[in-house]
């Protein structure tokens, strides 16, 4: 499989990707209905007219059948209901290094995940969660909103996979604990399983959980008096880093995009919270 890598000791001088704006506005700040819903991969431009002509496609909520209608980048312009984001869905799997954000654009300038991208993928592709940045492993990149407020709602069961290596040998007794629950500032925090990697080193842990919730591993561990050294995630939902060394990104293929989707679809939001309602 092939995948990417951005040679690290070089400083990034690339130019700053062209944003949406800039790549597909004209000076009104406007785009063509037809060109945005082409760039949204569902149709050419030509079966985007025919899909205005026959009032499938709304914007900011209003049925739009003239051709040659514009929008702005930031409205809502939904197929048969499904919202489309104006460019084709991409999905991409890095295996992030240490000392790399979890972010799009930061103000400090520090290295992020977009810039191990080296500038090979033109659609705005964002991170679905997040990695400290002193966290390693399987991060997933995409710009299909739908598939990211999923996968990270608070509802959501996708488990992941840390490597947790910790300042000292993990009491047996508290390995159960990080199962039975630990209470944080924020709620009790569950993990679904674990483990010792390896039984002769105590330190090294391997700890299953589906929350997403900002520096959960970490706090887990410092509530019973442990500081995590080094965590380096093996897994987000079925994904993991194999043939992909560390800073390397590869897209998903097709099989996995429908595994992800489908993973997705086994916990939708809106469903379950119509079902609370019931
Ligand atoms: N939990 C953490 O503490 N840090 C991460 O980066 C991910 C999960």
């Amino acid at each position: 499989m092939r995948t990417h890598k951005q040679n690290s000791s070089k400083k990034n001088t690339k130019p700053a990707r062209k944003s949406f704006k800039q790549q597909n506005q004209s000076g009104d700040g406007l785009i063509r209905l037809n060109k945005f819903i082409a760039h949204s991969g569902i149709a050419s431009r030509r079966k985007a007219d025919e899909l205005i002509k026959a009032g499938f496609i709304t914007v900011n909520g209003q049925k739009i059948t003239e051709l040659g209608y514009k929008v702005r980048p930031t409205d809502d312009v939904r197929f048969k209901g499904k919202k489309l984001t104006g460019e084709k869905p991409v999905y991409i799997v890095m295996n992030k290094p240490k000392d790399v954000i979890t972010t799009v654009y930061d103000p400090q300038g520090r290295r992020t995940v977009i810039d191990l991208l080296g500038g090979k993928v033109k659609e705005r592709v964002y991170p679905v969660g997040r990695l400290d940045r002193n966290t390693t492993g399987v991060l997933l990149l995409t710009n299909d909103g739908e598939i990211t407020r999923k996968l990270t709602h608070p509802s959501s069961k996708v488990p992941k996979v840390y490597i947790a290596t910790l300042n000292r040998p993990l009491k047996k007794r508290d390995i159960q604990r990080l199962v039975d629950g630990i209470e944080l500032e924020d709620g009790k925090a569950f993990a679904d399983s674990a483990v010792y990697v390896d039984p002769d080193d105590k330190t090294k842990v391997g700890v299953e959980i589906h929350s997403g919730k900002y520096h959960i591993v970490r706090r887990m561990f410092a509530a019973m008096g442990y500081k995590v050294i080094k965590l380096d995630r093996i897994k987000f939902a079925f994904l993991d880093k194999k043939d992909l060394p560390r800073g390397q990104w590869r897209f998903l293929t097709q099989k996995e995009i429908g595994f992800l989707k489908m993973i997705a679809g086994q916990q939708p939001v809106s469903l379950k919270e119509k079902a609370k309602k019931h």
